[in-house]
């Protein structure tokens, strides 16, 4: 195990070492976060210790942990969001992450007079972006702001969060980020559940019916194998499954994984997105279909 990151509370502070690293050559990789990490961060973590260290010197491997208010709602889980620093650092650390960022509270990262907003706005109008109204504003805001103040050369996002994937993408190729955006592969517990800081919320009872997120993707995906290419028929399936478990679906969509519009044929490449409540909790998990 390494030694424990080097903890910057400060975002000036940091922007100006990150800024002298970069100057020096060194290679920057980014894995911006809210906390609370589980091994689905670690795999960017680990993924961004290697990529940084693949230039002919040691790059920085960079985190960032910071809950942004920007992208909850009213009435949305700000203020019970789950935080462990001490934890979070440690697994930091385990990763090879070099230094994390974690400001103490908004007040550090946004200006009082704060006015200017990023908004994309194709990929953010459907799936979450249309059931959380602003939330997207919030992400491509935050992430725009924790790229100018990390330079980094490359910065990591989790398929997770699909659609936030896309206005990431979006967002750099439509202002110019001078940085490259690599999506990594959704990581599960054993039994197929995708690892999230709000699983911490589920009990007993919902963990076991909040599986019902997985198993429909997978039964869509051997559906979809088998030769049933009609969206309507593969969401209906899904959603049988869900409400079996008495899981409240937010949506159930099958989509063009880069425009992500609905599709009413599922092609190879095609992704199945579903978002659920189990109890309070707000689930999300996503497929590509084959
Ligand atoms: P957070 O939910 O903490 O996630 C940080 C990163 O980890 C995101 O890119 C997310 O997609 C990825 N991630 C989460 N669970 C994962 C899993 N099971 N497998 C693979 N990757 C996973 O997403 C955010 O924070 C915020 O919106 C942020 C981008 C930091 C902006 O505030």
């Amino acid at each position: 195990m390494r030694a424990v990151p080097e903890l910057v509370r400060d975002p000036g502070t940091w922007q100006r070492r990150c800024s002298a690293a970069r100057e020096s050559g060194r290679r920057i990789a980014l894995v911006p976060t809210m906390g609370y990490l589980h091994e689905g961060h670690v795999s960017l973590l680990r993924e961004a210790r290697r990529r940084a260290d693949a230039g002919s010197k040691p790059g920085l491997a960079l985190a960032t942990i910071f809950v942004n208010p920007t992208q909850f709602g009213p009435g949305e889980d700000l203020a019970r969001y789950p935080r462990d620093l001490g934890s979070d650092l440690e697994k930091c650390a385990a990763a090879g992450v070099d230094a994390v960022l974690a400001p103490e509270d908004a007040a550090r990262v946004y200006a009082r007079e704060h006015e200017t907003w990023v908004q994309a706005e194709r990929v953010s109008l459907g799936l979450c972006g249309g059931k959380r109204p602003g939330h997207f504003r919030g992400v491509a805001t935050v992430v725009a702001k924790l790229l100018n103040l990390s330079h980094p050369h490359v910065a990591f996002f989790g398929e997770k969060d699909f659609q936030q994937l896309c206005v990431v993408r979006a967002m750099v190729r439509d202002l110019d980020f001078d940085v490259e955006i690599v999506g990594m592969p959704i990581v599960r517990d054993g039994d197929g559940l995708a690892l999230s800081s709000r699983n911490a919320y589920l009990s007993p009872d919902e963990r076991r019916r909040s599986l019902s997120l997985s198993r429909a993707l997978y039964d869509a995906q051997a559906r979809s194998a088998g030769g049933e290419r009609d969206a309507t028929a593969l969401v209906a399936a899904a959603t049988e499954i869900l409400q079996a478990a008495e899981a409240r679906i937010d949506y159930v969509e099958i989509v063009d994984p880069t425009s992500l519009a609905p599709v009413s044929r599922a092609e190879p490449g095609s992704r199945m997105l579903v978002a659920a409540y189990v109890g309070a909790t707000r689930l999300i998990d996503n497929i590509m279909l084959p």
